[in-house]
């Protein structure tokens, strides 16, 4: 991958900002969410995130996960971006090794129906156990389906409530966490007020049609966010917002 020079022009104005520049570890518990849009606010291009992206973004996405303790993900995004195993790249386990954190994020993955596949990577090659999200619905035959390949929680009798999902990642040490998406998944976190922090990532491109925004969802009232940061890479613009 071609590394992408990014500048910062706001608040302060800086060249060539470096990786530790870029993003920060946040101090104590902190949710992240990233996504990438295109001008006309469409999260996806044909039904997928990745025509939307470049280098500067995928730089980005990277510096994200190299900085947390957990990437919190929902089915809907499983199934269809076609994750495999959470790993991050060699640069990114020796920044984390030397931190004291493990080598690679724990893979958090949010399902109600649990229509995940046990046989996939994500599950059979993770080098760190990954976690289920699930409700109180789900039988038990099919959390048995994880055993051995993922700790399962359950946060919610009929729906996923973030909250108590938060609660019980925080009580087994995953302080900072990255949410990559998607809608559905976001919006609940929105309508729970459990979001920190916004990188999104303008790509020059429009898609028009049906694409789904980056929220979905219903939610109570419009949520403000406070511009943290613009950063530019050529046409691309990345927006830090905070909450
Ligand atoms: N532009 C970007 O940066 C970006 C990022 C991510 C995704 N996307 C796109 O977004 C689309 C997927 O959207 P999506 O909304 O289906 O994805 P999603 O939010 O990742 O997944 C929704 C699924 O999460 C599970 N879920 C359980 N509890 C939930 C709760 N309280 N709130 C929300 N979700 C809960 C449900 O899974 P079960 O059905 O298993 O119960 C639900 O169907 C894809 O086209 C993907 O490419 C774009």
């Amino acid at each position: 991958m071609t590394m992408a020079t990014i500048d910062r022009v706001w608040p302060s104005s800086a060249g060539d900002v470096i990786d530790d520049d870029l993003v920060t570890r946040p101090d104590g518990p902190w949710l992240r969410v990233n996504f990438v849009a295109s001008v006309d606010g469409g999260a996806t291009a044909d039904g997928l995130s990745g025509a939307l992206s470049g280098d500067a973004d995928k730089r980005v996405f990277e510096l994200l996960r190299r900085t947390t303790d957990a990437v919190l993900v929902g089915a809907g995004t499983v199934r269809s971006e076609g994750y495999g195993a959470m790993r991050v790249s060699d640069a990114s386990v020796a920044w984390r090794l030397a931190r004291g954190l493990s080598e690679h994020p724990v893979f958090v993955i949010v399902s109600g129906s649990l229509d995940l596949d046990p046989a996939s990577e994500i599950f059979t090659k993770a080098p760190v156990l990954p976690v289920v999200v699930t409700t109180g619905k789900s039988s038990e035959a099919s959390r048995a389906r994880f055993d051995g390949l993922a700790r399962v929680i359950v946060a919610g009798e009929e729906h996923v409530d973030v909250a108590a999902m938060l609660v019980a990642l925080r009580e087994l040490g995953l302080d900072s966490i990255l949410n990559e998406g998607g809608p559905s998944l976001f919006g609940s976190l929105l309508s729970a007020g459990a979001v920190d922090e916004l990188r999104l990532t303008v790509s020059p491109v429009l898609v028009a049609g049906d694409a789904t925004r980056i929220s979905g969802g219903p939610l109570q009232h419009p949520v403000d966010a406070t511009l943290a940061e613009i950063l530019v890479s050529g046409d691309v613009m990345m927006l830090r917002y905070l909450f």
